[in-house]
C-alpha cells in the first residue's frame, strides 16, 4: 500500500501565516476530502505538494520516505498529478495541443508518448471522459464544465499515484459530474490515491473515505 504524507507543513505569504504544522496522509486507491472554509488554505496546501509554492518548513513523505518537491517537474517524477480550481488551459488552442503543453517532455519528434500516437491518446482520452468534441476544436468553443473535463482528461494522458482534484465539479453540470465520479472510481481500482477538495457535502458522502479539516490554517481531524 503506498502512502503520501506531508507533515509539519507551513506557509507565510508577506507575513500573514496561511498554514501552520498542517499534516495529512493520503493511502493509495482511496479518496480524502479536504475541508475547509474559503480562505482555509486548501489550494495552497496542494500547490505545495505539486511544487507550486515551497513550504517555509515541514516535509512530504512517500511511502515514508522523505522527498523534495522543489518544482512542478519533481511533483511529476513522483506521479503527483492536480486538476486545477482555475482552469490552467490556452482558450485559442485545440484540445490535443492543450493535452500536449506542459506533457512535451514525454513526448518525442513524432508525437509518440510512452509508444502510443498522441492522436490515439487524446482520442481515448476523451472516450474516458466522454467529451463528445473533435481534438482539432479549440478550447475557448467549449463551455465551462466542457473545460473543466479537458482539464481532467489532461491530468489522465499521463501514469499518476496521487491525484489531486480542486474543487473539480465546480462548473460541472449532473451528467458530468456523475462521470468525473466514474473516472475517480477507476483511478482508485488502478490504485490511485485521490485528494479531493469540495464544498459540496452531498459529494463527499458518495466518495469520500476519509476526511481532513483545515480551519486557520491549522490540521483538524482525520477519520471517516
Ligand atoms: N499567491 C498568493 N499570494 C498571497 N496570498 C495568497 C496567495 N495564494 C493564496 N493566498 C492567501 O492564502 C490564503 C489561503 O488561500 P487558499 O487559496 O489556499 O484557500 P482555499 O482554502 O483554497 O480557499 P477556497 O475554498 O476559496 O478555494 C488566503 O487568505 C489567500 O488570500
Ligand atoms: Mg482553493
Amino acid at each position: 500500500m503506498g502512502q503520501l504524507k506531508m507533515q509539519g507543513i507551513s506557509k507565510a505569504f508577506s507575513g500573514v501565516q496561511v498554514l501552520q504544522d498542517v499534516e495529512l496522509v493520503v493511502e493509495s486507491g482511496t479518496v480524502l476530502a479536504l475541508l475547509g472554509e474559503n480562505g482555509a488554505g486548501k489550494s495552497t496546501l496542494m500547490k505545495i505538494l505539486t511544487g507550486e509554492y515551497e513550504a517555509s518548513s515541514g516535509q512530504i513523505l512517500i511511502d515514508g520516505e522523505p522527498v523534495q518537491i522543489k518544482n512542478v517537474d519533481d511533483a511529476r517524477k513522483y506521479g503527483i498529478g492536480m486538476i486545477h480550481q482555475e482552469l490552467n488551459l490556452f482558450p485559442n488552442l485545440s484540445i490535443a495541443d492543450n493535452f500536449l503543453i506542459g506533457n512535451e517532455s514525454d513526448f518525442n519528434k513524432s508525437g509518440f508518448l510512452e509508444g502510443k500516437k498522441l492522436n490515439e491518446m487524446v482520442a481515448s482520452v476523451l472516450k474516458r471522459i466522454n467529451l463528445a468534441r473533435h481534438p482539432s476544436e479549440l478550447v475557448g468553443n467549449l463551455g465551462i464544465g466542457e473545460q473543466q473535463l479537458v482539464e481532467i482528461g489532461k491530468s489522465l494522458l499521463r501514469e499518476v499515484r496521487y491525484m489531486i482534484m480542486d474543487e473539480p465539479t465546480a462548473a460541472l453540470t449532473e451528467s458530468e459530474t456523475e462521470r468525473l465520479f466514474e473516472i475517480i472510481e477507476s483511478l482508485k481500482q488502478q490504485g490511485v490515491g485521490i485528494i479531493y477538495i469540495s464544498h459540496r457535502m452531498e459529494e463527499l458522502y458518495r466518495i469520500a473515505d476519509y476526511v481532513s479539516v483545515l480551519r486557520d490554517g491549522r490540521f483538524m481531524r482525520r477519520g471517516t
